[in-house]
């Protein structure tokens, strides 16, 4: 995948976990990347230290700014400044059982946050492209297989933003004519997931398992089911949908469900570990309201877009489970000895 032309991107949520990926393959293509980083306390740069480049050098290609979504006078500035060919929206207060704790917040960020974005675009007059994160949250306890016609029946504070922001791109899209599209995207993961996000809980606690440092890891509902592909897939599928010749929004996902049981039943198993001695469920992780069944149906993604998963479930799992055994200085081989020693804490 190569672009003739060099291209400039604004990327927010640049420190995230898509964020990573998603600069590392416009990097790749050439892209000059402005990214939108929240100034914090400590350093949170920690997922794209390694592309980072010192201001100071000559042809740098990736740029951080300060900034936040709930700021709209900088995101005006910094569109004015950069004149992006692309945005790539993926800011957001992205944990669904947090938002039940700070709705507001939530909405103004994951919500009002993309309608500060396209009125910046709006009042810059800058020419660009939008491309929204939105989410297979939206479709909430509507059935699975869920597609681009499914309805959309949000159940948290967080889906509902999501909402929110997606009429909105629809919204700007057909009242000013602006290349604006939503990826309503299924859960996606990667060894960079954040640590509080089931898969990579449960990866984690894998290694943590090994290494000695825990006993059990405690978990919420197990009957959930989702529909989990690699992060590093799907940011390739945002970048596919504005290099369209018209603006649509995809549904984007592999079209496999498992539970939270089958991610033990992998993740355990990579290292040779019947799961069920080490999960223990704690009621403080189930939410007021869930999401019990996400599947995709991604044929539109697959026949228009071009777009098909690489990774399979069970080789996204290793690749995470191995990260993080790695970061104990643990090889999966050494693991899997240490395995037969591991002790099970009595019940
Ligand atoms: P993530 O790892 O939680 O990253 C979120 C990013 O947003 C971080 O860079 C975070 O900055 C930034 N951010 C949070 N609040 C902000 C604010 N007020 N102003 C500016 N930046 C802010 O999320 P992700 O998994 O990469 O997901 C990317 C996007 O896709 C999110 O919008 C998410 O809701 C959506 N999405 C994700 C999935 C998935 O399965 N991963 C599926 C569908 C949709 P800090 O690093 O400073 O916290
Ligand atoms: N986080 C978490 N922690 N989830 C648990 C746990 C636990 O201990 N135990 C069970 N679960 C269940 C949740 O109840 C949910 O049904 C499922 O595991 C997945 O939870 P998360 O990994 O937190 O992801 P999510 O599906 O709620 O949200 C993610 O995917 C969305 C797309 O569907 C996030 O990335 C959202 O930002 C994204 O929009």
């Amino acid at each position: 995948m190569t672009t003739d032309v060099p291209k400039t991107a604004i990327v927010t949520g640049i420190t995230g976990q898509d964020g990573s990926y998603l600069a590392e393959l416009l990097l790749d293509q050439g892209y000059e990347v402005h990214g939108l980083i929240r100034r914090a306390s400590s350093f949170n740069t920690e997922r794209i230290d390694h592309l980072y480049q010192d201001p100071h050098e000559r042809d740098v290609k990736l740029t951080l700014h300060y900034g936040d979504l709930t700021d709209a006078s900088q995101m005006a500035r910094l569109i004015r400044q950069v004149a992006p060919d692309e945005i790539y929206n993926l800011a957001a207060q992205s944990h669904v059982a947090v938002s039940f704790d700070q709705p507001e917040y939530t909405g103004n960020v994951t919500g009002i946050g993309v309608v500060r974005l396209l009125e910046a675009i709006r009042e810059t007059g800058v020419e660009t492209r939008l491309y929204q994160a939105g989410t297979s949250e939206l479709f909430g306890d509507s059935p699975p297989p869920q597609g681009p016609t499914t309805a959309f029946r949000p159940r948290s504070p967080y889906a509902a933003a999501k909402l929110y922001a997606h009429w909105v791109v629809d919204n700007y899209r057909e009242g000013y004519g602006m290349f604006a599209v939503n990826g309503i995207l299924f859960n996606h993961e990667s060894p960079r997931r954040g640590p509080t996000f089931v898969t990579r809980k449960v990866t984690r606690a894998v290694a943590r398992i090994i290494a000695g440092l825990e006993q059990v890891v405690y978990l919420g509902n197990l009957d959930a089911e989702r529909d989990w592909g690699h992060a590093r897939d799907y940011v390739r599928a945002m970048w596919m949908m504005l290099q369209r010749d018209e603006p649509r929004d995809f549904v984007i996902g592999t079209g496999e469900a498992h539970t939270i049981r089958d991610l033990c039943r992998v993740a355990f198993g990579r290292v040779g570990l019947e799961w069920e001695p080490f999960v223990r469920v704690d009621p403080r992780y189930f939410r007021p309201v869930e999401v019990e069944r996400l599947r995709a149906d991604p044929s539109a993604a697959n026949d228009e877009l071009g777009w098909r998963p690489q990774t399979t479930f069970e080789e996204l799992i290793a690749e995470m489970v191995d990260a993080d055994l790695a970061d104990h200085g643990l090889t999966i081989d050494q693991a899997r000895e240490r395995a037969a020693t591991v002790t099970v804490a009595a019940q």
